[in-house]
This record gives C-alpha cells, structure tokens and sequence, in this order.
C-alpha cells in the first residue's frame, strides 16, 4: 500500500490509475478506524480496480473545538488494518496539504443541510462538504463510499456533488453494529464503561419503535423514542426525527414518505451518539 501524504501526489496517483483506465473506489474517513469503516473498504474493494482511502480530521467540519482536540488519533494502527485490507493508496494529508489557503466557499446546501445536524452543529455540513469536494477534485473517483450512519450526511455530499457537476457515483453501506446493536463510532472509545452499558439501549429502543410506528403517528412514535431513551441513567437524546429518507425534511403522517427514517442523536455523558432506523 502506498502512502500518500502530498496532495499533488495523490492527485498524480489517482490520474495515472484513470488513465489506464482503471476504476477507483474512494472512501474518505477521519481515521481511528473500525469494523464499520472497514464494510465500506470491503465494498470499495469489491467492486473497484483500485481503491484509495482518506485520513483526515477535518477541522472545518468541527464547530467544537473541544470535539476537534479529543477526537481521536490513531494512524499507525489505521494504515496497518487499510494495509491489511488491500487497500491500494492511503492519503494522510497534514491539513496545510489540504488547505494551503482557507476555504472560505460557502455551498447552498439548501434545506437538507438545515434540520437535524444541521440546525445543532451550525457550519458542519458546509465543513463536510468543503472537504470533500477539494478530496473528490484530486481523486476524481469512480465511486465514493459512506456509511449510513451519517444519515444525512450522504443527503448532504449528494447536494454538493450535484452543485459542483461531479459525475461520480455514492453508495451508501449499512450501518455497523456491535453485537449488543451499537452503532460502531470512532467516538465508542471515550464511553465510560458505565457509558458503554447503557449506550445500547439506543438502538434497542429504535428498533421497538419501528414496531411502534405500525399503530402510532409519527409525533407519537417520537414521544415514545424520546421517553424509553431518556429513561435510561446516562443517556439523554438532544433530538429524535423522523424525516424522509431523501429530503431528511420532518413528517407528521407515515403517508408524507416512501422512505421515512428516524434520526437520533444521544448523548451519554459528553459524548455525542448518533444512529437512525429505516422505518419501511
Ligand atoms: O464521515 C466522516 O468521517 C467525515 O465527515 C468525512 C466524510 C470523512 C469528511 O471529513
């Protein structure tokens, strides 16, 4: 496995593999990497020639500070589990590689990006499509990968890749899942193990709620969600939603989406969980 760490020499790597005519499935990630990054390499490495993948902390997707400085790092052991995965090329860019000026470029993300994540952490998803869009200009990949549990997010990467005319295609991979139903997260390691015992009631709760939903509005079903998370010692949801699958704009009748999913965001403790539920 290559490892890249100049911007221009991944550019060059990626231009060299399209001009063999070779496809490339790309996968960017912030590192501290974890089974659930790994099904999205596996699906890179299915179905591409080549498959590159990203490690960098974006720090203009972070409207936290706090959140930036403990997020966490762990860069021999991702490049060791990439390596071990077949993975062609590792770009670990410093983030002067990666903004050498300051991204002042505002994207009209519209309403997708303006409920849920949007509306808590205000400027992330601008951060998010910054990023990617500067990673998509030097790979130019036939594919890009990303994992479901950032719901909104593909609806988001989706919006900006429209705006700026990339023709590439995303495909979303299923959410992975500790045994227990966690969603597995980069940010599991900073549970406390009390923490870590209550955190899977989310998704058991999320589950019962799609059983609760056959007989219950979706402002019923979201008090419900909201009570048996909030039950729980150590969890407390800051927002559950249900929105369309592809707008992620909020319903109030199961009728108003072909593809209604509940978005969550918990925290236990000081750390903040996110997970969703596809309710068709
Ligand atoms: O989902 C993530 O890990 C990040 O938001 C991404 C897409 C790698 C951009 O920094």
């Amino acid at each position: 496995m290559k490892v890249i760490r100049i911007a221009d020499e991944f550019r060059r790597w990626c231009a060299d593999g399209r001009d063999n005519g070779k496809s490339l499935g790309f996968v960017p990630t912030m590192g501290a990497l974890h089974a659930g990054h790994m099904s999205l390499v596996k699906a890179a490495r299915d179905a591409n020639d080549l498959v590159a993948v990203s490690v960098f902390v974006n720090p203009t997707q972070f409207n936290n500070p706090e959140d930036l400085r403990t997020y966490p790092r762990t860069e021999e052991a991702d490049l060791a589990l990439l390596e071990a995965a077949g993975v062609d090329a590792a770009f670990v860019p410093s983030v002067d590689q990666m903004y050498p000026e300051p991204d002042t470029r505002v994207f009209d993300l519209g309403p997708v990006a303006e409920v849920m994540e949007g509306k808590m952490r205000p400027g992330h998803f601008n951060g998010v499509a910054q990023v990617v869009s500067l990673l998509f200009r030097m790979a130019m990949p036939t594919r890009a990968y990303f994992g479901e549990k950032d719901f909104q997010q593909i609806a988001v990467i989706r919006r900006m890749v429209e705006l700026e005319g990339f023709s590439l295609e995303i495909v979303p991979v299923p959410i992975k899942r500790e045994d227990d139903g966690l969603a597995m997260s980069s940010r599991n390691v900073r549970l406390t193990p009390a923490m870590r015992d209550a955190a899977p009631a989310i998704h058991r709760v999320l589950s019962q709620a799609v059983d609760y939903a056959r007989s219950h509005t979706p402002a019923e079903t979201t008090a419900m969600v909201e009570r048996e998370i909030n039950a729980v010692d150590g969890l407390e949801t800051e927002y559950f939603q249900i929105v369309d699958g592809t707008t992620c704009l909020p319903i109030s009748d199961w009728a108003e989406s072909a593809a209604p999913v509940g978005c969550v965001t918990v925290y236990a403790g000081d750390v903040r969980l996110i997970d969703n539920i596809k309710f068709i």
